[in-house]
């Protein structure tokens, strides 16, 4: 028992958190390059302009995939560097580069999967409404249709939307994120239908266009609730409170089940039905059966979790958590259950196979006057989540855990003063160097997770 012998050992990055060049060769305008460029939005100031530099150093990336072991690396395609405008005019520079990077990893025996959309959305589009405007379903697809024409002949895996619950959340409902936008939470409900809708018809074009037969997943996220012991009272209500959809209107859109049941079983959630009842868009049965294009496989970025038991009067409720609990430096809860109950829950209800597609934390990473990068906080985390990850291994079909992140990044509003990495990235110098856990991570991958 364990992870099976192709188990996709992984790690993760993003378009805009790693590449630069963000005005580079012809790539447009998109919401993080706007929002970033206004005073008061990001931690200190910081841009995704020079980031890690990884546009120019893609080659010394990937070798270090590569000396890592990595089997699989997840990176975004930036939809403006593709379609500077979201629409029409292809830049061939920018199909170039991902070009060159897929070329790159498959030569270093990584498989690539990319996702489609970790929020980068054109200016161009923006402005036309962006996930407003009905028409961003065939414009999504348009692009979906160019990424299949022009990579999957190489390219075997594809996520469609990287978590609309924090692009749709952060971006439009409560404003912390690009665009920054506090919209009315009725317009939130019909941009996630357009948002679904958009997921659908990327589906269907991958397929309609692709050169092989593709593996196409999605990507959301949320908290996982795992229960506080394993008394079948417990785990049903962490299974219940799970899938439930929150109560409090500002915070709807951190729930599973309005995200997922839409594609997994071509309906919304009932109790989201009734609850939001009032916000609630036309939905046709048209539109449930494009957003309920079959997919393959189901990722879920998973970072923590709550404590959940049976309450003495039949209801779900969260276990308060001690004084002192274990914290990350962007100070979210260590809660290693969430690896083995987040993936297996998931699996239950959506009869898929299941991929970690994000897994990570943040530490203060220094350089050490011994000039290397010590960081035992995450080796031990990664060592206690990858255990329970194990133990889902065992249960269910589980095809892959992608690590968040292969280097330091720009951690979006937070800046660079996150250090997610393996990696650490010296921004000064743009120097790489290995951390602790990359080493870890690299005896782990090599012997499949025995010693977990
Ligand atoms: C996730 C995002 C990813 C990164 C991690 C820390 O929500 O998908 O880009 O910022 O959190």
């Amino acid at each position: 028992m364990g992870f099976s012998k192709d188990f996709a050992w992984g790690a993760a990055t993003s378009a805009y958190q790693i590449e630069g060049a963000a005005s580079l060769d012809g790539k447009g305008l998109h919401i993080w390059d706007v929002y970033t460029g206004e005073k008061g939005h990001i931690y200190e100031g910081h841009t995704g302009e020079v980031a890690c530099d990884h546009y120019h150093r893609y080659k010394e990336d990937v070798a270090m995939m590569k000396e890592m072991g990595l089997k699989a690396y997840r990176f975004s395609i930036d939809w403006s560097r593709v379609l500077p405008e979201g629409r029409g005019k292809v830049n061939e520079a920018g199909i170039a580069f991902y070009s060159n990077l897929i070329d790159e990893l498959l030569a270093q025996g990584v498989e690539p999967y990319i996702t489609l959309y970790h929020w980068e959305l054109p200016y161009e589009i923006y402005k036309r409404g962006g996930w407003m405007n009905p028409k961003i379903v065939e414009w999504f697809g348009d692009y979906a249709k160019l990424v299949a024409e022009r990579f999957s002949d190489r390219v075997k895996y594809f996520f469609t939307l990287n978590e609309p619950q924090c692009f749709v959340g952060l971006g439009f409902l409560t404003g912390e994120h690009a665009p920054g936008i506090q919209a009315p939470v009725r317009d939130i409900f019909e941009m996630s239908h357009n948002v679904l809708k958009a997921h659908g018809q990327a589906v269907q074009m991958l397929r309609q266009y692709a050169k092989q037969p593709l593996i196409i997943g999605y990507a959301p996220t949320s908290s996982v609730c795992y229960p506080q012991t394993e008394k079948p009272e417990d785990i049903e209500a962490a299974r219940q409170m799970f899938f439930a959809m929150p109560e409090d209107e500002k915070n709807w859109t951190w729930n599973v089940s309005w995200w997922s049941d839409p594609i997994l079983f071509g309906e919304y959630p009932e109790e989201g039905m009734k609850r939001y009842e009032k916000y609630l868009p036309t939905i046709t049965q048209e539109d449930m059966k494009l957003i309920s294009q079959p997919i393959d496989v189901y990722g879920q970025n998973i970072y923590n979790g709550k404590c959940v038991r049976m309450g003495d009067d039949g209801k779900p409720e969260i276990v308060k958590r001690h004084e002192g609990f274990p914290r990350t430096a962007m100070d979210w809860p260590v809660t290693p259950q969430c690896l083995y109950w987040g993936p297996k829950f998931l699996y239950e209800r959506y009869q898929k196979p299941i991929y970690i597609t994000e897994n990570g934390l943040s530490c203060h990473d220094t350089l050490s006057l011994d000039g290397q990068v010590h960081d035992p906080n995450r080796i031990d985390f990664l060592a206690r989540y990858l255990k329970e990850l194990k133990r889902a291994a065992g249960e269910i079909d589980l095809r892959g855990y992608f690590q968040w992140s292969l280097m330091d990044n720009f951690e979006w509003a937070r800046g660079y003063s996150e250090r997610f990495g393996l990696i650490y990235v010296d921004y000064a110098t743009q120097k790489r160097i290995w951390k602790d856990s990359a080493y870890w991570y690299r005896a782990l991958i090599q012997t499949n997770g025995e010693e977990l």
